[in-house]
């Protein structure tokens, strides 16, 4: 993380697999920004099932960190592969954990942007509508723009980065009103 940039967004992917096309898009992503800003990545890897027995005291040190890695952003991007038409259900697990205490959550007033990649011809666009249900549910302010979506995903992807030049600018695009959404939010009211 570079000690000048202004903005801290965390990137979350919906796929844990070690090639996931979803997680390249948010490595290169984090590598295309510059100074603009820094994109970590939180993978999701030892999210468990949520229980609310584990609410409190119990919290899963995993969540625990998500949830921590949630507040010290600045703002969310997402990258998710579509399944059976809807978002990735390791995404949703790990929103639902950090969407608790409802409406007092990391979650709350946070910027955040969604994507989806997948091979087929609407790169995830049904997935969409599903995560932007559960970000609005959850109180994120979700970037008021056209969703992101990558169509044809494998054939942009060259050894584990996105390569396709006109997608990374179109990512970029989207990740530049994600910070001016991020600006508009910190400006104080009139
Ligand atoms: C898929 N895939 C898929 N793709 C799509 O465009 N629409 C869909 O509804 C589905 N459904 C679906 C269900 C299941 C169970 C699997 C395993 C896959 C394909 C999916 O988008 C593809 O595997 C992505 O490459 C997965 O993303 P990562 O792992 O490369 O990030």
């Amino acid at each position: 993380m570079s000690a000048s940039a202004p903005f801290k967004l965390l990137g979350l992917s919906g796929s844990i697999r070690a090639a996931s096309t979803n997680t390249a898009i948010l490595a290169t992503l984090a590598e295309k920004l510059g100074g603009a800003a820094d994109l970590v990545l939180f993978p999701l890897h030892d999210i468990p099932p949520y229980n609310s027995d584990l609410e409190g005291d119990l919290l899963p040190p995993p969540v625990r960190a998500l949830k921590r890695a949630i507040t010290d952003s600045d703002g969310l991007v997402f990258c998710t592969p579509e399944y059976n038409h809807g978002m990735s259900g390791l995404l949703k697990n790990a929103l639902d954990w950090a969407s608790r205490p409802a409406f007092a959550s990391p979650l709350k007033n946070k910027p955040a942007l969604s994507m989806t990649s997948s091979p087929g011809y609407v790169g995830g666009a049904r997935a969409h509508a599903q995560m932007h249900e559960t970000l609005l549910a959850s109180l994120c302010r979700v970037v008021p723009r056209p969703q992101v979506v990558i169509a044809g995903v494998e054939a942009k992807i060259t050894n584990g980065r996105l390569t396709d030049a006109a997608t990374i600018a179109f990512c970029l695009e989207a990740i530049d009103d994600l910070l001016n959404e991020i600006r508009l939010l910190r400006r104080p009211a009139a």
